[in-house]
């Protein structure tokens, strides 16, 4: 049975301002694509680009990371091999000097992804200061859980690192990773974000059911699968915000083609979507 999610058109924001939405930075990773994420860091600051480009990033006020801001340690076996940072605490560390650079008139949002310090279940508390500690005195920022469920500029926001969209997309037929848009799409059909058991995305038994998707959200935001998409369904935004990592083996052995460096834009009065790309 698929509730699905009634018609509703994203609600205005009262200024022309904009969201960015980033994730899978895997810093830490030795193919962490730094000097495209640098390129990023410049255009937020007004550095990079045209005078409208520049004043484009200006009206930034929000930014997004969906998860596996680091590569984490231990997630697969022999993951030693592809670090250029083998250790956690300094993974961490070096991704705070990035988020230093983040220009102060952004409001910075973080949820945690598969590869981030915290507990793997769904749903995952943020990342604890232990682990992301220099990260939250590099800069205030909000670090949440994942998934999250946010209002901005009246916008409702459903912020979900989107680890069982590798499970929407191995069992449902017509879904590749190509077209992350319409597994995201089958998640708000359902009207829950992992509603596959027993494959790869581990839940924790709660009393409660948190991955329900109680109030169906204006924009929906997932990373994970490394490739950058938008579309739209019965009117909501859907986003998936690729990655900074260039592709690895796996994703060449099992045919995923990640889209690195691009980030979508999302203008809040408007409601239009622009794909920015720095790769
Ligand atoms: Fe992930």
């Amino acid at each position: 049975l698929l509730p699905d999610v009634p018609d509703q058109r994203m609600p205005a924001a009262e200024r022309e301002v904009y969201c960015a939405f980033i994730s899978d930075m895997h810093v830490g990773s030795s193919l962490f694509l730094e000097k495209a994420f640098m390129r990023f860091l410049r255009w937020l600051k007004g550095d990079l680009g045209t005078e409208k480009q520049a004043e484009l990033a200006g009206r930034i006020k929000y930014l997004i990371i969906g998860g596996d801001l680091v590569d984490g340690v231990g997630v697969y076996p022999a993951q030693e091999r592809d670090l250029s940072i083998p250790d956690v605490y300094v993974q961490y560390a070096y991704a705070a000097k990035l988020i230093a650079e983040i220009p102060d008139h952004v409001e910075v949002l973080l949820i945690p992804g598969n590869h981030d310090a915290t507990r793997q279940s769904l749903p995952q508390p943020a990342i604890p200061a232990e682990f992301a500690g220099p990260v939250y005195e590099a800069r205030g920022l909000y670090s949440l859980g994942n998934p999250s469920e946010v209002r901005l500029e009246g916008i409702l926001f459903l912020l979900y690192h989107g680890r069982s969209l590798d499970d929407i997309i191995g069992s449902v037929s017509g879904l590749g990773s190509d077209r992350v848009e319409n597994a995201m799409e089958s998640l708000l059909r359902s009207r829950h974000l992992a509603p596959r058991y027993g494959a790869e995305t581990p839940f924790a038994p709660e009393r409660e059911d948190r991955l329900v998707v109680e109030t169906p959200p204006d924009v929906f935001h997932c990373g994970h699968i490394h490739v950058a998409a938008h579309g739209r369904y019965r009117g909501r935004v859907l986003l998936n915000s690729g990655c900074w990592l260039a592709e690895t083996p796996f994703q060449g052995a099992v045919g995923i083609r990640p889209t690195p460096g691009i980030v979508p834009l999302l203008n809040m009065r408007s409601g239009n979507v622009e794909m920015l790309a720095f790769s």
